[in-house]
């Protein structure tokens, strides 16, 4: 069976002031009628239906959260009118390895080593199909006991996502995509490196979707990181079930160390492999995911996933332009014109306005950093 795994406990800073430390930006709907989190259960409809020849049993999704999210989690899936979710409640934020070493344990929990689906609650893909059959391959490979991947072509040299090198194709029966052996992962290179992977070619973009047996993840976490694994185990022993909150003694929790799972494992996996070809290893494949994937990290890449009027505006609510363009301008409690000016961000709510420019847009975060600095 297939579980997919939603982690959605990030914060969203670079999308204030629409995004809250309260109300972060996986619980909006930033593109469409859904929240991003309903939009990414919403994608794998269809998955089973398509994809027959893989047999893939699809359980309800498990989310791992922070705590203060549990009411907007749990009404965004009634919302959607279908199965409930198990939702694991974190007490504080452990980063994505803790994260997936919990749900990793909940969904072994009964005996079944399920494959996960990892999904960050926060990405936007525009060919949700070609999405699902990449999805059904990666299926096919971690049954087999791999750590499947998708590899973005990158467009710039970002330095906020990892970099995986494709090696050689990797021999598979029947998939629809490609599939690579994963040569080398490097999760958030400097802007040098970053520049020389992109010049290079050969590189892709990690999407931070991941996919592998539950046991397979637990097995990697227990040989690179001991002492999240002992923590997490630790944490998992005492958790108690509240209808479908799993909720974590805190002091338990919180001794957990943070790191993500790209850091703690990823890297690890093919660094460790490079080094000595650990022969039990399991082995990492890239399917390159060629599906207009975006992580809508910053207001510019909202931009660039929403629809654009001739002029290239994105407006949303009470917004009026002349004169202007490539801008995007969010209203919400009153009217906002923009005139003459371009490549502007302009987010107004009832309590605070955003100005800035697509070029400045990663640097949101000092905004919140602020905020946080005067509390
Ligand atoms: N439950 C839980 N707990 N979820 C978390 C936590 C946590 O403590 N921290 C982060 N998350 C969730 C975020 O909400 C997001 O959906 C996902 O895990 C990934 O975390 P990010 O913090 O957004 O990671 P990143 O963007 O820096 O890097 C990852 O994603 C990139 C692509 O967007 C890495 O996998 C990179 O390699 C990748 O390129
Ligand atoms: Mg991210």
């Amino acid at each position: 069976s297939l579980q997919p795994v939603i982690l959605s406990g990030g914060s969203g800073t670079r999308l204030w002031p629409l995004s809250r430390q309260a109300y972060p930006k996986q619980f909006l709907p930033l593109t469409g009628d859904y929240t991003m989190l309903q939009e990414t259960v919403r994608r794998l409809d269809g998955l089973a239906e398509e994809h027959p020849r893989e047999a893939i049993a699809l359980l309800d999704p498990l989310v791992v959260c922070n705590e203060s999210h549990r009411f907007l989690v749990a009404e965004q899936f009634r919302g959607l009118g279908r199965g409930a979710a198990r939702i694991v409640l974190e007490p504080c934020g452990r980063n994505t390895a803790p994260a997936l070493t919990l749900a990793a344990q909940v969904a072994t929990e009964s005996g079944e080593d399920p494959v996960l689906l990892v999904m960050p609650a926060d990405h936007t893909i525009r060919d949700e199909a070609a999405f699902r059959t990449a999805v059904a391959d990666a299926c096919v490979l971690a049954r087999e006991g791999a750590v499947v991947t998708f590899g973005i072509v990158p467009s710039k040299p970002e330095t906020g996502y990892g970099y995986i090198r494709q090696g050689a194709a990797y021999p598979a029966a029947e998939l629809s995509n490609a599939a690579f052996v994963l040569d080398e992962f490097v999760e958030k290179p400097d802007a040098s490196t970053a520049e020389v992977y992109v010049a290079n070619g050969g590189y892709a973009w990690n999407s931070g979707i991941f996919v592998l047996k539950a046991s397979v993840w637990l097995d990697l976490i227990e040989r690179f990181r001991p002492d999240i694994a002992g923590a997490i185990r630790n944490a998992f022993a005492s958790a108690t079930l509240d209808g479908d909150f799993l909720r974590l003694d805190t002091g338990l929790f919180e001794a957990c160390p943070s790191d993500s799972i790209d850091y703690s494992v990823m890297e690890r996996l093919s660094g460790t492999r490079q080094a000595g070809g650990v022969e039990e290893l399991p082995v990492a494949v890239v399917v390159p995911l060629d599906v207009g994937w975006s992580d809508v990290g910053a207001w510019s890449a909202l931009w660039e996933v929403r629809e654009q009027d001739a002029a290239g505006n994105v407006l949303d609510g009470d917004a009026f332009v002349h004169d202007a363009a490539d801008n995007l301008i969010v209203a919400q409690s009153r009217m906002v014109a923009a005139v003459g000016v371009s490549n502007l961000i302009v987010v107004e709510t009832p309590d605070a306005v955003l100005v800035t420019t697509k070029d400045a847009a990663q640097e949101v975060k000092a905004v919140t950093q602020f905020l946080h600095s005067e509390q």
